[in-house]
């Protein structure tokens, strides 16, 4: 059968130390190329830390050390022969708090895009054009794009970081770690927007603590707690007849 899902990213009994104390217990689980994985849990049951695992984040953490495996098409990103800078380029990270760069718009766009070597005005324009368009920023910021990222009111910012990831050309995959936490209502809803947008030429893994938007945006969800990974499954299925009592406690609200 041709229509088998391809597998972006494969975990393996992956564990994930800091100072021997282990932060993630032993994580098995397929992520879906061309869907959206959401992630939820309780604080601190480990979602940022999956997250950070999958782009090597944390190893700029001390005294760290992983177990299993972790591969993204097949390749273990943890292997010492591992390329971590084009790791960074292909799996692009959203964080809860917006940050613009201290620079235009239009230089927030192109900052990575000139880093790896890009000087064509033309192509650049192009770039920030496509970038904004799929942050759906565009149409508020088209007229000025020279106007510093920074007064930008807070949902603008968020979708100008995306749009900032979005200009890698290497990009595959797209991690976001609570993007709407501090956002309006219409701000959450762009950005929900074009993920499920985004999900046809990306992998997703999208970190919530507002279970509603991982019924409403994910493909799949995955519930960690304490750590483990509890269970994932299609979100219709977490949650409406999750397999463990506490994936249900955790959905329906009765958490703790
Ligand atoms: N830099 C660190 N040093 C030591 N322990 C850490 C560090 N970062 C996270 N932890 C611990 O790892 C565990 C998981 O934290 P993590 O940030 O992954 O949780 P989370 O699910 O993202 O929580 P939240 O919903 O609050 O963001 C927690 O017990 C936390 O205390
Ligand atoms: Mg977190």
């Amino acid at each position: 059968m041709s229509d088998a899902p391809t597998i972006k990213i494969a975990l393996k009994n992956f564990k994930f130390f800091q100072e021997r104390k282990p932060l993630l217990n032993g994580i098995t689980l397929d992520v879906v190329a061309n869907r959206i994985l959401g992630v939820i849990g309780p604080a601190g049951s480990g979602k940022t830390t999956f997250l950070r695992s999958l782009n090597r984040l944390n190893d700029l953490m001390p005294d760290t050390h992983i177990e299993g495996q972790l591969l993204l098409d097949g390749e273990d990103i943890y292997h010492p022969g591992f390329n971590v800078v084009s790791l960074r380029k292909r799996v692009g990270m959203l964080f809860a708090l917006p940050v613009a760069l201290p620079m235009s718009i239009y230089e927030n766009v192109v900052y990575g895009p000139r880093l790896s070597g890009i000087r064509k005005r033309e192509r650049l324009d192009q770039i920030v054009e496509q970038s904004l368009k799929a942050a759906f920023l565009w149409d508020e910021v088209k007229d000025r794009l020279q106007m510093s990222g920074l007064r930008l009111s807070g949902g603008q910012q968020q979708r100008l970081c995306l749009a900032r990831v979005l200009a890698m050309e290497e990009l595959e995959v797209i991690l976001l770690d609570e993007p709407c936490s501090g956002l309006d209502p219409i701000s959450t809803a762009k950005i929900e927007e074009a993920l499920t947008v985004l999900k046809q030429k990306y992998t997703i893994i999208l970190v919530t603590n507002n279970t509603k938007q991982a019924a409403r945006v994910a493909d799949d969800t995955a519930f960690f707690l304490l750590g483990d990974l509890i269970e994932c499954g299609k979100t219709e299925k977490i949650f409406t007849v999750p397999d463990d009592k506490r994936t249900n406690d955790y959905v329906t609200g009765r958490f703790g």
